[in-house]
């Protein structure tokens, strides 16, 4: 993996994609960062970080061919290789649908897939991932937490960076190999919302406990609700009740 370390940069998607399309070779590459001036989140949000307190990465994988149908397997298989990372740092946290991670009901940890296609396949795929490491607070985001506020240990961020592109690697080899039935067991099985039925926001904006049963190969989320009902989702159409509990 050719990795490039740079002080500042738009966004680390923003420049991975850049510099792949200069590349000649299939070979996964990488850019760390120590801060972003446009940091991008998904749904055309954006995402910020405090300079040198956040692990913040662009990966990009090369496909053999993946129907756009199957591209959340890439989603679990990310969120399975983040969860992993914060694991390796002593944390258990949550996977919440799509692929955000949570520690103590607080997110951690964003990821930002961004799929470039050739018709209808994938030919490759830049993962961003944003980690919050050493903040001692978030003022004006509740909802926010770090490694540090959840363990008490402050890390070099780089650290953490390198640990989560030696996860991703990992769990892309997954995709390679076409372990899907593998990845979504795995997902499903750390998954908030898949234990135990949680308060959900539907689109109506009424709340109720859903339990989760199923997610789709295209990212729909499959919920069982109290009235007996079943009903899939696409994304932002629910909403887990925050703080997740
Ligand atoms: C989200 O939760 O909305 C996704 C946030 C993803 C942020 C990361 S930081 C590194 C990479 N570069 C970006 O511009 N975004 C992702």
């Amino acid at each position: 993996m050719e990795i490039k370390t740079l002080q500042s940069i738009d966004s680390t998607n923003a420049a991975l994609k850049r510099w792949l399309k200069k590349r000649t070779t299939r070979e996964p590459a990488a850019i760390i960062a120590q801060s972003q001036t446009q940091g991008r989140g998904q749904m055309g949000t954006s995402w910020q970080d405090t300079p040198d307190e956040s692990a913040l990465l662009s990966v990009g994988f090369f496909l053999k061919s993946l129907p756009i149908q199957q591209q959340f397997f890439i989603s679990m298989a990310v969120a399975l290789a983040v969860k992993a990372c914060l694991k390796h740092f002593g944390l258990s946290p949550t996977i919440k649908w799509p692929n955000d991670l949570y520690c103590n009901g607080h997110k951690i940890a964003g990821i930002l897939i961004e799929n470039q296609l050739v018709g209808a396949t994938i030919q490759n795929v830049v993962v961003g991932v944003g980690i919050n490491v050493n903040q001692a607070s978030f003022p004006g985001l509740p909802h926010a937490t770090s490694i540090f506020l959840c363990s008490g240990h402050k890390l070099a961020p780089r650290d953490v960076a390198l640990q989560c592109i030696d996860e991703l690697e990992m769990r892309m080899d997954w995709i390679h190999a076409q372990r899907f039935d593998f990845i979504k067991k795995n997902y499903l099985q750390q998954l908030y919302g898949v234990a135990a039925a949680k308060p959900v926001m539907l689109p109506d904006g009424s709340v109720t406990n859903g339990i989760v049963r199923d997610v789709t190969s295209s990212g729909r989320i499959v919920m069982a609700f109290e009235s007996g009902e079943t009903a899939d989702f696409d994304i932002k159409e629910v909403q887990w009740q925050l703080p997740l509990r």
